[in-house]
């Protein structure tokens, strides 16, 4: 069942615009009811106003209406077993619960699964600002 959420991830990746790192990446994230976001990495020319695929997959997860997540897949092309930089951790913990799975994946499927509170340790939260 998870391994069709890299295979979501995968066929994000495939549609990656990264010309300038040559770094296609692939993210797909699914919701406790079934639904299934994915998105890609986005560059631009000025190179920080770019962004990552787990990004554009959680952009879509909330124009999708949002819900509770309960599994990531993130893929690289040219990296086995990738790991979500540090800010998408962060924004990935915005919206997913600590116990939510994360798939880290190579070419042939899932590598090793952690959870996102595994991924950020003592992260910021943000009911305090609330
Ligand atoms: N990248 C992602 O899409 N996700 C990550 O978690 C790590 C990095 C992208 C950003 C950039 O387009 C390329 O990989 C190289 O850093």
């Amino acid at each position: 069942m998870s391994h069709d959420l890299f295979e979501a991830a995968t066929a994000a990746m495939a549609k990656a615009y990264a010309p300038y790192s040559k770094f296609p990446v692939g993210a797909a994230l699914r919701t406790e009811d079934g639904r299934v976001y994915t998105g890609c990495n986005i560059e631009v020319a000025s190179y920080p106003e770019g962004w990552c695929a787990e990004t554009t997959a959680l952009g879509h997860y909330v124009m999708g209406g949002g819900g509770r997540i309960t599994e990531i897949a993130v893929v690289a092309e040219r990296m086995a077993r990738i790991t979500p930089c540090g800010g998408c951790r962060q924004r990935l913990a915005e919206f997913a619960g600590a116990d939510a799975k994360l798939y880290l994946c190579d070419e042939t499927g899932i590598v090793e699964t952690v959870t996102i509170g595994a991924m950020l340790p003592y992260g910021f939260e943000g009911g305090v600002l609330k």
